[in-house]
């Protein structure tokens, strides 16, 4: 009975042994090799023979690491002192792994038996996870933004470089504190304790727009923060805030409304001159009329021959002059009057006005005005349309008067659907491709400094885009007129006449 169950426990001893997950080795005390079972000859790739007998420093990396194992583990154990390391072994095909080694002195024989366990795996994942957080943790600090993760007291649980920087700290000595510690304006870091409570408190991300200061510089700067909140596995608050610095942003944003301001004002101004020097042009007649008539009449007084038919006519004609003068300034006043409201007005009304205006420019260079409305009644603002084709006439005048050839400026307008489009061109011959793209650019001009500013173009395509919510644009166009061919720039407004002002 008792042999019986001897041999069944030998065969499943020789069983475990060669079938075992784990590898088994025996060595002697000079650490040469007595025993190993399949499975260690699978894990470093040697075949039996090739391992009894020899030296275990075959697997070893090296001489170094062999004597290194000597000292942590064999010594050890050849002490009776159990061990277990992790350890890195070498294959036969000279790769090496991680295993972990533990070792037992055999009882009664100065022989030692070490099972191996190959946890490269663990190693690799564990390398894998140190590599991400090392990731992590570099974009974290490299970011210039400041991040950081606060608990619900608002103390600091995380923090990055960008945000120590800012608190003139280190990372590692802000854990634990909070924004009081460290900023000197105590109402900034209560809001900021607040705010962060409170959004926990609703447990919705938000957009938090906020200032704080540059502890160094002492310079207040502008954020943008996200505010995510959020329960780790035990219910307990925390949130992450992620700060984006817009303070240069803001700054440029600053300076461009300035700059369009100043434009605007620079434009109303070079309006303004270029309508005093309408009126001037327009009161030179009448003022010329007045004048003669005024020292005539007086040099007939003077050799009493002045009667009193004579003095009435003059008199007439003063007075006519005068409300001719008085109504040229009325007409440009109009004009710069700010529409408040859109109005009910049609294009050729515009037109009209704006011929009005220039007319003695159109009259001293005869320029052909040729007209084709055919659009309907539009709500909008009048004197808008006004200043945009004033621009427009205004530049094609000035290009007319240098052509020797019969002059012409041609506004067409039509409906189509909704949309209603404005065609006004000229037969000057047109602008050089690589100029076309630049003139509606803000002082971008090909006259000379007395004649021009260049933002002509610039505030008409402000007033259609912004202002009328409209599309303008120029182009080169050929056309015939009388039979012959014409050539010029024409500028095209389009705008949807249901768009609400
Ligand atoms: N009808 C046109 N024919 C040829 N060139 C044109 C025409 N309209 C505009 N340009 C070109 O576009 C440029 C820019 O026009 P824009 O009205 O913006 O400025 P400007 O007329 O030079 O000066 P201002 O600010 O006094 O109007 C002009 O300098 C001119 O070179
Ligand atoms: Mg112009």
């Amino acid at each position: 009975m008792k042999s019986n169950i001897s041999i069944e426990e030998n065969e499943i001893y020789n069983d475990l042994f060669d079938n075992t997950y784990i590898g088994i080795l025996v060595v002697d005390k000079n650490r040469d090799i007595l025993l190993i079972n399949k499975r260690f000859c699978e894990q470093f790739g040697y075949k039996e023979n090739e391992l009894i007998g020899y030296n275990i420093e075959k697997v070893h990396i090296d001489n170094r690491h062999f004597k290194e194992f000597g000292e942590i583990a064999f010594k050890h154990v050849l002490k009776k002192i159990p061990m277990s390391v992790d350890f890195q072994v070498k294959r036969k095909d000279g790769t090496t792994f991680w295993a972990k080694i533990s070792g037992d002195p055999l009882k009664h024989k100065e022989h030692i038996l070490w099972t191996v366990v190959d946890v490269s795996e663990n190693y690799e994942i564990q390398e894998q996870f140190q590599e991400q957080t090392t990731l992590l943790k570099t974009v974290i600090d490299e970011t210039p933004y400041p991040i950081v993760l606060k608990d619900f007291n608002a103390k600091f649980i995380l923090v990055n470089e960008a945000t120590a920087k800012l608190y003139g700290s280190s990372p590692e000595k802000m854990i634990g504190k909070d924004d009081g510690d460290f900023i000197p304006d105590k109402d900034m870091a209560n809001f900021f304790r607040k705010n962060v409570q409170e959004i926990m408190k609703e447990g919705k991300t938000r957009i938090v727009y906020e200032d704080s200061i540059d502890v160094e510089t002492n310079m207040t700067r502008n954020y943008m923060s996200i505010k995510k909140p959020f329960k780790n596995k035990d219910g307990k608050d925390f949130i992450l805030v992620l700060a984006n610095d817009i303070t240069e942003l803001n700054k440029k944003n600053e300076e461009l409304s300035k700059k369009e301001k100043l434009l605007f004002q620079q434009s109303k101004m070079a309006a303004m001159g270029e309508m005093l020097a309408n009126i001037a042009h327009q009161w030179r007649q009448p003022l010329s009329i007045i004048s003669t008539a005024a020292t005539g009449s007086k040099l007939q007084n003077d050799l009493g021959l002045l009667n009193k038919e004579d003095l009435n006519n003059v008199l007439e004609t003063i007075n006519l002059s005068t409300q001719h003068l008085s109504q040229t300034i009325d007409d440009f006043r109009n004009y710069f009057k700010k529409d408040k409201v859109a109005i009910d007005f049609n294009i050729e009304e515009a037109w009209n006005r704006t011929i009005d205006l220039i007319n003695i420019r159109v009259k001293n260079y005869s320029i052909n005005i040729i007209k084709d409305i055919n659009s309907p009644n539009i709500k909008s603002f009048k004197n808008e349309f006004i200043q945009v084709f004033l621009n427009i006439a205004n530049n094609g005048i000035d290009a007319l008067k240098e052509i020797k050839e019969k002059r012409y400026l041609i506004i067409e307008s039509e409906s189509i659907n909704s949309d209603i489009i404005i065609r006004i061109k000229d037969n000057a011959g047109g602008i050089d491709k690589n100029i076309l793209e630049k003139i509606f650019d803000p002082y971008f001009t090909t006259k000379h400094q007395s004649q021009g500013t260049g933002i002509g173009l610039y505030m008409t395509e402000e007033i259609i885009v912004k202002h009328l919510k409209g599309e303008i644009y120029a182009e080169n166009v050929e056309f015939t007129i009388d039979k012959k061919l014409q050539k010029g720039v024409q500028f095209t407004i389009k705008f949807n006449r249901n768009t609400n002002l």
